[in-house]
């Protein structure tokens, strides 16, 4: 069977440095918030070139700590895409505040940038932008005009890491940006962890005490009530290991992208092209069957030939059981055309050029 992802696989080359790690993590005798996790921190923000990095527990909790971290009044819309599994929505709805859904472009799987600027109002305050799949878009343009209308900027980069416009990372556009380490990210943990990255001062302090109890110093909230989300000492080490390899990983899965853009060819399908500038790392490969009547067949074709697959995301938020009575007059045309056509076939870097071959047969002979 070729898996969607082969973790053990991944892993593998670094297992004993991996072990390394772990013997000294466990004679240091600082487990929580020691080296490990500000010599990450530090590396971290230098890769996407912010003056700072908050570590904590992962992607979801980096996003809730970050919409908290703007201190917005209460009742305020945040703008976020319904195309990306709810993770903005659920940030959004913890913090008890209001997601108002815009559609993706008609081209693409990202907020469509005019959409979010024809839905401002006065109460919206903060807008979340999902670099989807590892498709990076330029933000320069939006934060301009956000900018004087107050309105922050936050990006989900959780798929995204490494990807750029020119020398400029994802997670360097906006006022602030969160990423998630989950194991199969392009950087991925060996269980869950999350950062925040930006140049804010004033949220890079507000995040400092969310993800630690509201803190100012120890035992004394200072102005917010948090919580705890820490990165552990143990996955910051692991990334340790893995950051100074992500671009090599990355270089990989945009080769096996390239592979498949080019190869398939089957009619059904449609493939949407992009920049091969770095501005699209891979994270996910999605194909889209023309007829969404197609879908639950090829996953079954694929099943057959022992190809994995996914569907990266069938619902979109506004639909999902437990707030669908509140949107129900919403309706997103893109989003739901991509909600119902899109199939992730397998993209990783330890994918054999036989595999990606075997794929790309298989799916033209369908
Ligand atoms: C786009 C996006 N945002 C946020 C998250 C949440 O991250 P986590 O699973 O670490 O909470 C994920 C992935 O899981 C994601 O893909």
């Amino acid at each position: 069977m070729i898996q969607i992802n082969n973790l053990k696989q991944h892993n593998e080359p670094f297992f004993a440095q991996y072990e390394a790690k772990f013997q000294s993590f466990l004679r240091n005798g600082y487990y929580i918030l020691g080296d490990e996790v500000r010599s990450f921190e530090t590396a971290f923000s230098n890769y996407i070139g912010t003056q700072h990095c908050i570590s904590v527990a992962n992607g979801t909790d980096a996003i809730e700590l970050t919409v908290r971290a703007l201190q917005l009044p209460q009742g305020s819309e945040v703008i976020t895409a319904a195309n990306a599994a709810m993770y903005s929505t659920i940030s959004i709805l913890n913090s008890g505040l209001k997601p108002k859904f815009v559609d993706i472009s008609a081209d693409g799987y990202n907020l469509d940038i005019e959409k979010v600027l024809a839905a401002l109002t006065a109460t919206t305050k903060a807008v979340i932008f999902t670099h989807l799949y590892g498709r990076g878009t330029n933000l320069d343009s939006l934060k301009k005009e956000l900018s004087k209308k107050k309105v922050f900027l936050i990006e989900d980069c959780a798929q995204a890491h490494g990807c750029r416009i020119g020398d400029k990372k994802m997670g360097s556009f906006g006022d602030i940006a969160t990423f998630s380490f989950y194991p199969t990210k392009n950087l991925g943990a060996l269980g869950d962890g999350g950062a925040i990255t930006t140049n804010n001062s004033k949220l890079f302090q507000n995040v400092i005490e969310l993800r630690q109890y509201g803190w100012g110093k120890k035992y004394h909230l200072k102005e917010m009530v948090g919580r705890n989300s820490r990165l552990d000492e143990l996955q910051a080490a692991f990334l340790n290991t893995k950051l100074p390899h992500l671009d090599k990983f990355n270089a990989r899965r945009i080769e096996i992208a390239e592979t498949y853009l080019k190869g398939i060819t089957n009619s059904k399908l449609l493939i949407r092209k992009w920049n091969n500038d770095g501005s699209y790392v891979a994270h996910l490969f999605p194909v889209e069957v023309k007829d969404p009547a197609l879908r639950p067949l090829l996953a079954a074709y694929l099943g057959e030939n022992k190809i994995g697959c996914d569907i990266h995301y069938p619902v979109p938020d506004y639909k999902q059981t437990p707030i669908k009575t509140l949107f129900e007059s919403t309706r997103l045309e893109n989003t739901e055309d991509r909600c119902n056509k899109v199939l992730t076939i397998p993209c990783y870097p330890e994918l054999e050029n036989e595999n990606v071959k075997y794929i790309i047969e298989k799916i033209n002979k369908w």
